[in-house]
């Protein structure tokens, strides 16, 4: 393989169909009006005005990336997300170096609408004293045009995508009352997804006035409640209102008030989730005079499809959606960043990089997969020897996401390459519905010589794997035996553990379990799982390549892994230390003793030898 002439025998597990040695991807062929843009096509260049002057995107020229947000006031949604300081800090605080946002209105209202958008982010950037950033300032480009007078390809891509699912579609509250001509619909929405059942039922309720619902009101009874934004928190007043039987909640917003995330607070979030929906609307003036004479008004709930109102271009000038954005916050802007260039040189390799992407079996989210699986490669170069089939890399599918990008440092694996053909084998479960993954081996030279001459890796051997994370766990593990061999100057623990599986403790996947490797049983190195079952554990790897605002859970911390990433390699320099070792797996510090169900631990973990 050191002449890149690699025989590659790709063996197909299920519909992973693809893959490149050392070859830079083609972009697909421009395509020309009449726009049928689809994510993954090249980004045609456009100008718009700006209140600071033009944004001008030229392909090849535009290296950052560049979200295009569509606001609209009709969403209730958006109209959140820019009015709470919070929301708008993870814009001005927490963009990606790399990104520029182009901010633009539906509506006729377009210029006032960018004009207030910018003060609020003004405002936002130095809430709480926080200090405005310039530089995010600068790449955020509002532009007073409506997208009904741009003239471009934007509107195109905006309206054929379209979108349903969070963030998405405009929420309502259609109001009937049998002394109207007409329903009065307005936005309005649902509370945040993970502490009640949100839920609203086809049907249509009938609407009964109970104050501000910090006490409950046996008046509601199967019936939507209508309560006020004042006096407690939203939790308590949906807890009220639950305790008396009511169907669902709508809190209106006090007078010029903006709707606000309904979400719970503290100690609220520990409670067992409630099991009505809620929403928030606007206060409506014809509903509350309605309610006061005592005429009935029954409330029904929809959505009606608009406008995608986030699209982005990749750093390589391509078209990506921009998946689920779960609640109204600027934390889910977020892009995938790996931006690779292909490198296939002669001479001695050092480093190996395993560069994966997952694509859908179309272009658009929507046929992505359900679900996250492991994926692993695992490599065979002689078939006698006992280094066949071991595991090469592992990573982790986005949930309903086509857009993952990752590169993996494997080099201490180099010696499992050791032959002129190998084969390769991606493996996932059966029942995973297809998607498409592209990998490329990328061989490269360091020519580190931080220690003098550069290591490289020349021998390896295989220590434990994992298995049923149950009582038994551990008694299956002898103490491991080495002889160091006598060229090598360096040792290295290497390691790849992932926990899945659910008893009920949540392990594997959501608990916190420790790996540890002793030496003479008195040193251990461990690898701790200790972001397992968080709440924002995978949020904050997005930064490490996790692909953002996938469906499903994908925001908590798991262990070991995310949804729509690579599983890094675990990686301890062991020169020096003891030639025996022995590896225990725990829960809480303990051995696993569930009483059912048990979870299970994937580990490949070897011994590397450098000289
Ligand atoms: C958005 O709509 C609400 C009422 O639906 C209104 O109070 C608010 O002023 C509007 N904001 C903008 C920027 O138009
Ligand atoms: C109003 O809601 C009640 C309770 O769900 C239902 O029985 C009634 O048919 C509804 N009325 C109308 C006009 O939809
Ligand atoms: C609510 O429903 C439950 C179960 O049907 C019943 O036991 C309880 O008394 C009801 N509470 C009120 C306030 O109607
Ligand atoms: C490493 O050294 C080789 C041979 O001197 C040279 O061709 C190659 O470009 C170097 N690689 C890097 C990344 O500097
Ligand atoms: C060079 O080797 C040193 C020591 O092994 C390591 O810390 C460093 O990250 C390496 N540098 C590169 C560019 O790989
Ligand atoms: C090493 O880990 C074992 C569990 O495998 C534990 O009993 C022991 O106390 C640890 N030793 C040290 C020094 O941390």
């Amino acid at each position: 393989f050191f002449n890149c002439k690699f025989k590659l025998y790709f063996k197909t597990a299920f519909a992973i169909s693809h893959y490149e040695l050392c070859l830079c991807k083609n972009r697909n062929p421009v395509k020309v009006a009449p726009y049928s843009l689809d994510p993954g096509d090249p980004a045609p260049a456009f100008s718009v005005p700006t209140l600071d002057g033009r944004l001008q995107y030229e392909p090849g020229m535009f290296r950052d990336s560049l979200i295009i947000h569509a606001f609209t006031n009709r969403s209730a949604f958006l109209e959140t997300m820019w009015s709470s300081a919070e929301a708008l800090g993870a814009l001005v605080h927490g963009l990606p170096e790399s990104a520029h946002v182009l901010l633009l209105s539906l509506d006729e209202s377009a210029p006032s609408d960018v004009l207030w958008m910018k003060e609020q982010l003004y405002r936002a950037a130095t809430h709480r004293g926080s200090i405005m950033n310039k530089d995010t300032l600068s790449r955020l480009h509002f532009c007073p045009l409506s997208v009904f007078s741009l003239g471009n390809w934007i509107p195109a891509v905006l309206y054929s995508w379209g979108c349903s699912g969070h963030n998405c579609g405009l929420s309502q509250a259609v109001f009937t009352s049998s002394d109207w001509k007409m329903p009065v619909i307005v936005k309005r929405l649902d509370a945040r997804y993970d502490w009640l059942m949100e839920h609203w039922g086809q049907r249509s309720y009938s609407l009964v006035d109970a104050g501000d619902g910090c006490a409950p009101s046996p008046s509601v009874k199967g019936a939507v409640a209508w309560v006020s934004e004042e006096g407690c928190s939203f939790f308590t007043k949906v807890q009220n209102m639950a305790k008396s039987n009511a169907s669902g909640v709508l809190v209106y917003a006090g007078a010029g008030q903006p709707i606000r995330d309904m979400t719970c607070e503290g100690a609220e979030c520990e409670a067992a989730p409630l099991d009505v929906p809620a929403a928030m609307v606007h206060l409506e003036p014809s509903v509350a005079q309605a309610l006061r004479l005592g005429q009935t008004v029954n409330v029904s709930f929809q959505t009606t499809p608009s406008p995608n109102f986030f699209i982005s271009i990749d750093q390589q000038g391509a078209l990506a959606e921009m998946g689920w954005f779960l609640y109204p916050t600027f934390s889910f802007i977020d892009v995938n960043k790996l931006s690779v260039t292909c490198l296939c040189p002669t001479g001695v390799w050092d480093r190996l990089e395993l560069d994966v992407s997952l694509s859908c079996p179309s272009s658009r989210d929507a046929s992505c997969p359900q679900w996250d699986h492991t994926v692993q490669l695992f490599v065979c170069c002689d078939l006698l020897s006992e280094m066949c089939d071991l595991e090469l890399g592992r990573w982790i599918t986005a949930f309903r996401r086509g857009t993952g990008h990752w590169l993996t440092d494997v080099s201490p694996l180099l010696p499992l390459l050791d032959s002129s053909t190998c084969s390769f084998t991606m493996k996932t479960v059966p029942w995973a519905m297809p998607w498409i993954l592209s990998l490329n081996l990328r061989f490269s030279q360091t020519n580190n010589t931080t220690e003098g001459t550069p290591l490289l890796p020349f021998k390896i051997t295989s220590l434990f794997n994992g298995g049923t994370f149950d009582k038994d766990y551990n008694k299956r593990y002898q103490p491991f035996k080495f002889t160091l061999p006598v060229s090598a100057k360096k040792v290295e623990l290497y390691a790849v553990v992932t926990g899945h599986g659910s008893d009920e403790n949540g392990c594997g996947e959501f608990c916190v379990t420790s790996h540890h490797f002793t030496v003479n049983s008195n040193y251990n190195h461990t690898l701790t799982f200790s972001t397992a079952g968080s709440p924002l554990g995978c949020t904050l790897k997005v930064p490490e390549g996790a692909v953002p605002n996938e469906h499903g859970t994908w925001l908590y911390g798991r262990g070991g892994w995310c949804d729509g990433l690579q599983v890094t390699p675990w990686r301890v320099d062991w020169t020096g230390s003891s030639n025996s070792l022995l590896y225990r797996g725990l829960f809480e510090g303990r051995d696993p003793n569930p009483s059912a169900q048990p979870g299970y631990i994937i580990m490949s973990s070897f011994l590397i030898f450098y000289k």
